[in-house]
């Protein structure tokens, strides 16, 4: 693995937002911004499209320019000058840290890395190498809160002190998970070292060079928030109910396991392996057009527009393509890339998503592929965290309708005349 010293990172990452930046400025304005007037009128589609469930000075999706910011801040900076542990206090606490507001909380996150190593001792007791690393991910969360009693009062100032608590011990169990897979023990996190480089020093067993622990650090940031998507609401609509934040956060793993989600990044370095060579990847194209078939890592209920995310992943995978392994799939996807953008993009604005390259990072990182949306959650738990606990503030709960389209008053034939 080779890996740019973090200044030559950060000069890509100007770069990329340079460059975002001067392609849409003359896209449209943003919109669902501002005070709402409850009840909101909209026009409803299937899955929910277009329905607001909530006012949030959490973060905001700009899909028409392809601009994503987490409280006011865009990702291009947060990603350039920010850190994944100042990002998620912001997440959870409405501003960016003062120096020794940050300090705290990096010592609380070090003081809760550890997990019981009773949970360790039950992961080495059921099926875990043929069992998905989301489900094993989900069943220490549950694990976890088996240990904590502070779950059984629900209020904010508990619920955020839970939220720290999952920040720094789901990439803990995350790791664990990774090891006790492939056969290794666990290794315990160190208390000098930053969320990023703990990460990837407690999957890898070995302290990561500072422009690893950079990428790592950028994809933490990258992933951690992003607007009313699936596992986020999934997540608010349990804590919705007042269960508790360990519950809550299970809910949003399940939810972002599936492959239309966050499981996408895992599809996406399968679909890249089946296309196999760069002469295939038009043929490949065609044929997965005229089946109908998705191609994975593209297209986005909200982005109309290149996702920031992608734009910003994509020069990433380039610092490690002197693995020609990583070179060659690359090459396949940016092929790929231009072909759907082309196409797809022309006639659906259908542009990559933040999964289409975040794979690739992580299998230059040496990282197996069915623990790419583990790494998602990692993240994911500071805007899950986030969002939960400015909704609990002022909870109602979440209970839409269906329309019944089955028979009314159906006569009860006993079972034997049936
Ligand atoms: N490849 C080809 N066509 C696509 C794709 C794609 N990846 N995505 C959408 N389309 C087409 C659909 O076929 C449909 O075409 P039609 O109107 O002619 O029938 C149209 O675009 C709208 O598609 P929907 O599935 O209705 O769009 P929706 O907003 O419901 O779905 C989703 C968004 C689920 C992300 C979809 O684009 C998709 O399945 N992408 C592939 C999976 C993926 O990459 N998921 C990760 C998303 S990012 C994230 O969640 C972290």
């Amino acid at each position: 693995m080779s890996v740019l010293a973090p200044t030559q990172i950060d000069d890509i990452l100007a770069q990329v937002k340079k460059k975002a930046f001067e392609e849409t400025a003359n896209e449209p304005e943003p919109k669902l911004t501002g005070e709402v007037k409850w009840p909101v009128t909209a026009e409803i589609g299937r899955g929910l499209e277009n329905a607001v469930t909530n006012e949030t000075k959490v973060g905001y999706v700009n899909g028409a320019k392809g601009w994503l910011n987490y409280r006011g801040y865009d990702v291009f900076n947060l990603s350039q000058f920010s850190t994944f542990e100042e990002t998620s206090y912001a997440l959870l606490f409405g501003a960016m840290p003062t120096a020794q507001q940050l300090k705290e909380f990096n010592e609380k996150l070090a003081a809760n890395r550890k997990i019981p190593a009773k949970i360790i001792e039950i992961m080495k007791m059921y099926p875990i190498t043929e069992t998905h690393p989301m489900i094993s991910l989900s069943i220490g969360v549950s694990l976890l809160s088996t240990f904590d009693r502070t779950t059984e009062t629900l209020t904010v100032e508990a619920e955020t002190e839970v939220a720290i608590k999952l920040i720094a011990q789901m990439a803990t169990l995350a790791a664990a998970v990774a090891r006790i897979r492939s056969g290794k023990e666990p290794i315990e996190p160190d208390k000098d070292l930053s969320h990023a480089a703990n990460f990837l020093y407690m999957l890898n067993g070995k302290k990561p060079d500072k422009g690893a622990e950079r990428v790592m650090d950028i994809c933490l940031v990258l992933h951690a928030d992003h607007g009313m998507n699936a596992s986020t609401f999934a997540t608010m609509v349990t804590n919705s109910t007042l269960s508790d934040m360990y519950s809550s956060i299970v809910t949003g793993i399940g939810t972002l396991k599936g492959p239309l989600h966050g499981g996408a990044n895992e599809q996406v370095v399968y679909q890249l392996e089946e296309i196999g060579n760069l002469d295939n990847v038009e043929p490949w194209y065609r044929a997965s057009r005229e089946a109908k078939k998705k191609v994975m890592g593209f297209g986005h209920r909200v982005y109309k527009s290149y996702d920031p995310r992608a734009r910003i992943l994509g020069p990433l995978v380039d610092i490690f393509t002197a693995d020609p392994e990583i070179k060659r799939l690359y090459d396949i996807a940016n092929k790929l890339n231009e072909l759907v953008c082309a196409e797809l993009g022309k006639e659906k604005k259908i542009f990559p998503n933040v999964d289409f390259y975040s794979g690739l990072v992580y299998k230059a990182m040496g990282i197996e592929i069915p623990m790419f949306s583990v790494i998602f959650a990692v993240s994911r738990i500071s805007g899950w965290g986030g969002r939960v606990l400015e909704y609990l503030k002022d909870n109602r709960l979440f209970r839409p309708r269906a329309v019944y389209t089955g028979p009314m008053l159906a006569e009860y034939v006993p079972i034997e005349k049936r």
